[in-house]
């Protein structure tokens, strides 16, 4: 089966995780590279995946920045699309192989409580997962900068802001996320203290039970979201996650590709 990676937004993890999960599955793998493209040449992106269409691909793994992009072709070309990240507004994939990391470690994902922590307004990891833990009777407890938060009367039943220092010692999850610069028009979020407000270091790790993990969905800015030396603190799952996004997207792929 011919299948495409096709990602107008930088990726290191999902487009290389995918990529394996198809060739362990036999597939062909196309990787299309935007920046070396015909796109360069002013070709259009429709006309762009009608060209992956006529090559006979036949599942294409999509990421762009605009938030509605992957939704807008759908039915539209032959080919079935898997999300790779759609703008700031979802990361199924991600959220997918998160909550297989939260179940692995705990065996279940009902009544925990997940804190998360960063850029929520412009994280579509967060929004994906924010969905899917409500959805599964986990507790999402959100902080991060004011500025970065959604506006509560947007959050589902289970869900609610907080204070990184209220959520940490109540959660068993502490996920932490990237600040999205390159999403940020009207402001720009200073980094200076970044770290000792909103960030994991060696004195707010102390708040956490010690049976509870750290969690984040990568690239991490060290220093900013979590201090470099707690990146692979014993209670860190984030390379856990990586290699946890590989056998969960070829099960995502299984289906698709046992699926009429
Ligand atoms: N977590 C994630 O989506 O990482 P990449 O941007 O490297 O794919």
């Amino acid at each position: 089966m011919a299948c495409a990676n096709i990602f107008f937004e930088n990726s290191t993890r999902t487009k290389f995780s995918f990529e394996l999960a198809l060739k362990r599955l036999g597939a062909h793998v196309l990787n299309f590279d935007s920046s070396s493209s015909s796109l360069s040449k002013g070709e259009s992106l429709n006309d762009t995946l009608r060209t992956f269409e006529a090559l006979g691909v036949e599942i294409a793994i999509i990421r762009h920045s605009d938030d509605n992009f992957i939704h807008s072709i759908k039915d539209k070309f032959k080919f079935r699309v898997i999300n790779a990240g759609a703008g700031k507004y979802e990361h199924p994939s991600q959220s997918l192989l998160d909550l297989f990391t939260i179940q692995q470690e705990f065996g279940r994902l009902k009544d925990l409580t997940v804190s998360i922590c960063g850029d929520i307004a412009n994280s579509r990891v967060a929004k994906s997962n924010i969905a899917a833990l409500s959805l599964l009777g986990a507790k999402v407890l959100l902080s991060g900068p004011q500025e970065l938060l959604p506006d509560s009367k947007d959050l589902p039943k289970n869900c609610a802001t907080t204070t990184l220092d209220q959520a940490l010692p109540a959660c068993d999850v502490a996920m932490f996320l990237r600040v999205q610069h390159e999403r940020h028009q009207a402001f720009e979020l200073p980094l200076t203290n970044y770290n000792e407000t909103f960030g994991l270091n060696k004195k707010r790790v102390a708040l956490l039970n010690p049976k509870s993990i750290i969690m984040h969905p990568g690239p991490v800015n060290r220093d900013v979201e979590i201090e470099a030396a707690l990146v692979e603190h014993p209670s860190s799952r984030i390379f856990k996650q990586m290699e946890n996004g590989v056998y969960t997207r070829m099960a995502i792929l299984d289906w698709i590709m046992e699926s009429e």
